[in-house]
């Protein structure tokens, strides 16, 4: 069966108890269940796992190569800052799709820049949970070309 990866990043672990006024009551747990039960209904394997560290996301995001068919990730803060994360995803070879919770244009001007986007198929952002499956459904659809 093909694989996805499904990537969080910092402070997402903290979901349902955050912000709950930006990014809503569901926990990352239920988020990952979601996936994983839509995955299944697809016929598809989904991995998720979730990190504060950016070295870690980094080799995470290495390992993919060769173990799965695609990435999504919602790279949360690092979107905005990090070019480790940006060449990590530039060196695999498995479309990626990137998925914010909120609308990160209808955020601060600091939030409204992605270094992590270009690298990407496309993103969602916007939709809550949903972006999320919508971006595993998109990831189906870029492995199923
Ligand atoms: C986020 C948006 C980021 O700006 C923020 O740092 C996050 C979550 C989102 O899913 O909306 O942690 O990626």
């Amino acid at each position: 069966m093909k694989k996805i990866l499904v990537l969080h990043g910092p402070n997402l672990n903290m979901l349902g108890e955050r912000e709950v006024d930006v990014y809503g009551n569901i926990k990352l747990e239920e988020i990952n269940r979601q996936l994983k039960t839509f995955g299944q209904d697809h016929g598809f394997i989904i991995e998720a796992c979730q990190s504060n560290s950016e070295g870690d996301l980094v080799t995470m995001i290495q390992k993919a190569k060769g173990s799965f068919d695609a990435l999504v990730i919602n790279p949360a803060a690092f979107t905005h800052t990090s070019i480790a994360i940006r060449d990590a995803l530039s060196a695999i070879d498995i479309p990626i799709v990137e998925v914010h919770l909120s609308n990160i244009y209808q955020r601060e001007e600091f939030r409204q820049r992605s270094l992590t986007a270009p690298i990407a198929k496309g993103i969602i952002s916007g939709f809550g949970v949903n972006s999320y499956l919508l971006g595993v459904r998109a990831a189906i659809e870029q492995i199923s070309r």
